[in-house]
């Protein structure tokens, strides 16, 4: 079946979806870190990304956050709500490590005492950035409610997940969210987009803080298949073989 392209991302196509506002997303095996300069293929990636991130946008939207995920079409596909991305990367730290180790020299697994919410601008030609919140209102990449929006909805997101992953002896080290807006009988809606896999969180054994996420893969440390395997098969969502 010919589809039209929307979007080509680095481990994602979007494609037209099969009614008005919605869109089929497909999970490539793609892996790219460093804004592109590590570029590598991760086998069964895409299968297990798909399965992981509907098991995750169900169950938040089970505790009544808004996502963009409609269901699961098959293994690489999923149907979603088509939202207008708002161009940040949303990141919440629980633990320090990757850039927030290298900017500012803390150790990387030093427990942090609080949460902290982080936004960084979409823009690979400026290789993402760090912005305020000063940045994103004055030049309205979103206004001060839509932030606020996000910022409440990333805390309870992290809340949740912190304890889902903890039931199954994971640590959520930090992860990247990022929302569209929805239109709905002209109410605007800021609802979760994207995806939420082992390619956007730090996970780590909570007993040997092994590395279970894409760090395996932008550090070469190996069995990177077998980590996202392993974060699949702890959320009871492994395919079978
Ligand atoms: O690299 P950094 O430490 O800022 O990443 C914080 C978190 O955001 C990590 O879990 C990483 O996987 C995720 N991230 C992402 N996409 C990016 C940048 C970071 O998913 N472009």
């Amino acid at each position: 079946m010919r589809r039209k392209r929307i979007y080509e991302g680095k481990a994602k196509v979007l494609f037209e979806g099969p009614e008005p506002g919605t869109l089929v997303q497909y999970f490539k095996d793609d892996a790219t870190a460093f804004n592109n300069q590590k570029k590598g293929t991760i086998t069964g990636k895409g299968v297990l990304n798909n399965r992981i991130s509907e098991y995750l946008m169900m169950r938040l939207e089970s505790i009544g956050v808004p996502t963009h995920f409609v269901r699961r079409l098959n293994m690489r596909e999923q149907l979603v709500r088509e939202v207008e991305i708002i161009p940040l990367e949303v990141v919440v730290r629980n633990v320090a490590a990757g850039s927030l180790s290298k900017r500012l020299g803390i150790e990387e697994g030093t427990a942090l005492p609080r949460s902290i919410v982080e936004y960084y601008l979409k823009n690979d030609a400026l290789g993402d950035p760090l912005v305020t919140e000063e940045h994103i209102t004055c030049f309205n990449w979103a206004g001060p409610q839509d932030l606020d929006e996000m910022m409440q909805m990333a805390l309870r997101v992290n809340d949740f997940l912190t304890g889902l992953f903890l039931g199954v002896g994971i640590k959520l080290v930090d992860f990247k969210l990022e929302f569209g807006r929805l239109w709905e009988e002209d109410q605007m809606r800021i609802v979760l987009a994207d995806e939420i896999s082992p390619d956007s969180c730090r996970l780590w054994d909570i007993k040997t803080n092994e590395k279970l996420d894409k760090d395996r893969f932008r550090r070469d440390l190996g069995k990177v298949e077998e980590a996202y395997q392993e974060i699949a098969r702890r959320l009871g969502v492994l395919p079978e073989a």
